[in-house]
């Protein structure tokens, strides 16, 4: 019985395994939740420039928000290799480093929801530059040129 039990419990393990093995490789993940992010804030930062509607800018940017919210989740342990990552070994070795680069693109993102909403067009070009700083910053230190 114990023996049964034993090696019921090895093949729960052994399918958990291959179920996260066949799941989506999340380098791949990440990678195509930043494309759609950079689409995204390419789009913000044309319909500002061409002195368009901003109150249409809050969604986007909530969007922004919330994928900062999650992009330290999004680099488990493990996943430096395994795919054409650029990824820099200091997002887990500096992992505290980098979850309050991720926090500052989120409160970026978040008031530049708020100048959105509220129709400041002037406020939201000056925010639109602290979101991009908040790119570049991130990228200089945990990101492969
Ligand atoms: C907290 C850190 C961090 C922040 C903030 C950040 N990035 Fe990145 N970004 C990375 C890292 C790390 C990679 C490399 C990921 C990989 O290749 O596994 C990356 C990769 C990318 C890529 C390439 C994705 C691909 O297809 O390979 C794009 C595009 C990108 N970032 C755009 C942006 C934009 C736009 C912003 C701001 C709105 C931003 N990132 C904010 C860390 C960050």
């Amino acid at each position: 019985m114990r023996k049964v039990l034993f090696l019921g419990a090895v093949a729960l393990l052994a399918t958990n395994g291959l179920a996260l093995a066949d799941g989506p490789n999340p380098i791949e993940i990440r990678q195509t939740g930043l494309d759609l992010m950079s689409g995204t804030f390419a789009g913000i930062r044309a319909v500002a420039a061409a002195k368009g509607d901003v109150k249409t800018l809050e969604a986007p940017a909530k969007a922004i928000q919330r994928f900062a919210a999650l992009m330290p989740g999004l680099f488990p342990k493990g996943s430096d290799t395994g795919g054409n990552t650029k990824a820099l070994p200091a997002v887990w070795s500096d992992a505290a480093g980098f979850a309050k680069a991720a926090a500052t693109l989120g409160e970026t993102a978040g008031k530049l929801a708020e100048l959105a909403k509220a129709g400041d067009a002037e406020g939201v070009d000056a925010q639109i530059k602290l979101v991009g700083a908040a790119c570049g910053a991130c990228h200089k230190d945990y990101r492969a040129k």
